[in-house]
């Protein structure tokens, strides 16, 4: 089960009462697929067999010829299947190395992904709904010509994978072309909602995750306990929000779930940062970080409020050694990690700041579906709350529109 602890003012917990069943009707809203890209909702409930064995199927063939798969995405399409790579601990599958490529236009980023290709057998796999993201498109060119190079045309086609729409778009036609094996992604599912999919599932298989266990974990957080948590944790956030906060402090007590706070960035700023609503989400790893904007957090312009995510029982602990004297020695660092988990809190919240601690039990498949789809329903619900449509982008589009503009001159 996924626990949430409101360190906050009882204000905000009876403004959040009064919100429960506006988000009750959110939930209901989402379930009945009444909007578009609601699809996440019930996917893992959903999935067949066949669905499961195509993903599986694929992996276990990039296993048999490759040491590494490079993963070519940005945005949804990559964040998920980070987030889960570096949080999971287990690999009963003895995976191949993922590597990520995509993301930006990084010269120097990609030669250095090259030069650590160079004497290994590898693949790709192409993933992005639309087929035409240019930062993808580009890395894809940039290791296509380096798989061919490595392995003539024909093998090459061999070793390249697409995770696309399945009707449209260009890679979708160039994976036709070619006969690169290929796994759609629903259509009715967006981009930062889709980790669940093959679009994290596939990385994960192959790097020998149990991504049935994964979804196993989205399916029982579908259940009526974490779903109340969900409704709760969104009226929190929403009565948050209508205090006049701006910012929320998205923070980790472990490394390795770094990049599933970088994926609830994603999550929470392109779907309710729009119509000039919103708190901007923001990320910190604990201790690291308290060492540089922990002055601001205690002192600094009260705008924000904190969402830390905790790991109940992280994969490994040490035995501080003799060395560190009575009070430490022979003590875990664990308990360390967790003291300063409650210092902090302790600390933000005689600062006055709202801190909201999210704790999954452990580091497994299982923990991670749940928590990913935790954080999905919550989002969800907390954009309908807030009046905007969580489920589009249109501000993504700027950037590129300027960039064509300048690249033509
Ligand atoms: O959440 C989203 O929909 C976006 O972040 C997309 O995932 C991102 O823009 C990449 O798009 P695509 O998968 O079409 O390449």
């Amino acid at each position: 089960m996924i626990k949430v602890k409101y360190d906050v003012d009882e204000s905000l917990l009876a403004a959040a009462d009064a919100i429960a069943p506006a988000a009750s009707a959110a939930y209901e809203q989402l379930r009945s697929h009444a909007l578009d890209y609601t699809g996440w909702v019930d996917y893992a409930a959903g999935i067949g067999e066949s669905d499961v064995k195509a993903v599986t199927d694929i992996a276990g063939e990039i296993r048999s010829h490759s040491d590494a798969l490079v993963v070519i995405g940005i945005g949804g399409s990559y964040l998920g299947a980070r987030a889960a790579c570096d949080f999971i601990t287990g690999r009963p599958g003895h995976g191949v190395e993922i590597l990520f490529a995509g993301f930006n236009l990084s010269a120097a980023y990609h030669s250095a992904l090259i030069a650590r290709l160079e004497g290994r057998d590898f693949s790709i796999v192409q993933i992005s709904k639309s087929g035409g993201t240019v930062e993808p498109a580009m890395a894809y060119l940039v290791l296509r010509e380096l798989l061919i190079a490595k392995y003539g045309e024909a093998e090459a086609d061999a070793r390249t994978y697409a995770v696309t729409d399945p009707e449209s778009g260009a890679l979708r036609a160039e994976a036709d072309e070619r006969g690169y094996r290929f796994l759609p992604i629903p259509q009715d599912i967006g981009g930062r909602y889709s980790v669940l999919t093959p679009v994290g599932l596939l990385p994960m298989a192959a790097a020998g995750i149990d991504i049935e266990g994964a979804l196993r974990g989205a399916r029982d957080a579908a259940a009526d306990e974490d779903t109340a948590a969900c409704l709760r944790l969104a009226a929190v956030r929403h009565a948050i929000q209508d205090t006049g906060k701006t910012v929320e402090v998205i923070g980790c007590f472990e490394p390795s779930a770094e990049s599933f706070i970088q994926w609830i960035l994603q999550l929470y700023g392109e779907s309710e940062g729009k119509d000039g609503k919103g708190m901007l989400p923001t990320g910190v790893s604990f201790s690291r970080d308290l060492h540089s904007l922990g002055q601001f957090l205690q002192q600094g312009n009260q705008i924000f409020m904190e969402t830390l995510v905790d790991i109940e029982q992280p994969e490994t602990d040490l035995v501080i050694p003799e060395g560190a004297g009575a009070l430490f020695a022979g003590r875990g660092m664990n308990e360390f990690n967790r003291a300063v988990r409650d210092g902090v809190t302790r600390a933000h919240r005689g600062a006055g700041i709202p801190v909201v601690t999210v704790t999954v039990p452990d580091q497994s498949a299982y923990s991670f579906g749940k928590l990913a789809y935790f954080f999905e329903l919550t989002c969800g619900v907390t954009g309908l709350l807030m009046g905007v449509d969580p489920f589009n982008q249109p501000g993504v589009e700027a950037y590129k529109k300027e960039m064509m503009a300048i690249l033509r001159g």
